[in-house]
């Protein structure tokens, strides 16, 4: 549709194939791909979402448990993914790349092509919750640390959908 400023629910953004950056993919990104996935499809949007590590030592892993667990406290079922490691081909595939500290975005940066397409950014910064803010990592906390991130994943999430909506 052209001309009228109107949108179908279910067409996709300008920014529609989001890729979620951390370190291991077994905490952070996974969690933020589910609740994304979640949100996007509560609001008819199209998104295609993928999740990934900088690092290798999860590859072919489950989220961690303690994530699964707070997922599922929450209503979503992540238990499903498996952790990949960041490959070339994503700077092609995705349109923005989004990391969850700034270690991660460096990483992600340093690894880019040098022809990469898509760009990379903090995500919370780029949600609008925190200027140059880091997810912090949870691996080694406890159920609290787990569940601070989950509620700023939320926001993030929230942040997201809200700009990527605006964009569209
Ligand atoms: P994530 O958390 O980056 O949020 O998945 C971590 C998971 C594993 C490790 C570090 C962070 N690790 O060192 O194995």
């Amino acid at each position: 549709m052209t001309g009228t400023g109107a949108r179908h629910p279910a067409e996709a953004p300008v920014v529609s194939r989001l890729l979620l950056a951390c370190l291991g993919n077994i905490c952070r990104s996974p969690l933020a791909e589910g609740i994304l996935r979640s949100k996007a499809a509560a609001q008819g949007l199209a998104l295609h979402l993928d999740s990934v590590g900088t690092g290798d030592w999860h590859v072919g892993q489950p989220p961690d448990p303690r994530t699964i667990a707070i997922a599922r406290r929450h209503g979503l079922d992540i238990s499903g993914l498996r952790a990949r490691q960041l490959c070339a081909t994503d700077f092609d595939d995705f349109d923005l790349i989004l990391c969850a500290d700034r270690s991660v975005l460096a990483e992600v940066r340093r690894l880019a092509p040098a022809h990469a397409r898509a760009p990379s950014a903090l995500l919370l910064d780029w949600a609008g919750v925190a200027r140059d803010g880091d997810v912090p990592d949870p691996y080694t906390g406890g159920t609290e640390e787990f569940l601070a991130v989950y509620r700023l994943l939320e926001r993030a999430a929230d942040g997201v959908l809200a700009r990527l909506t605006r964009a569209a």
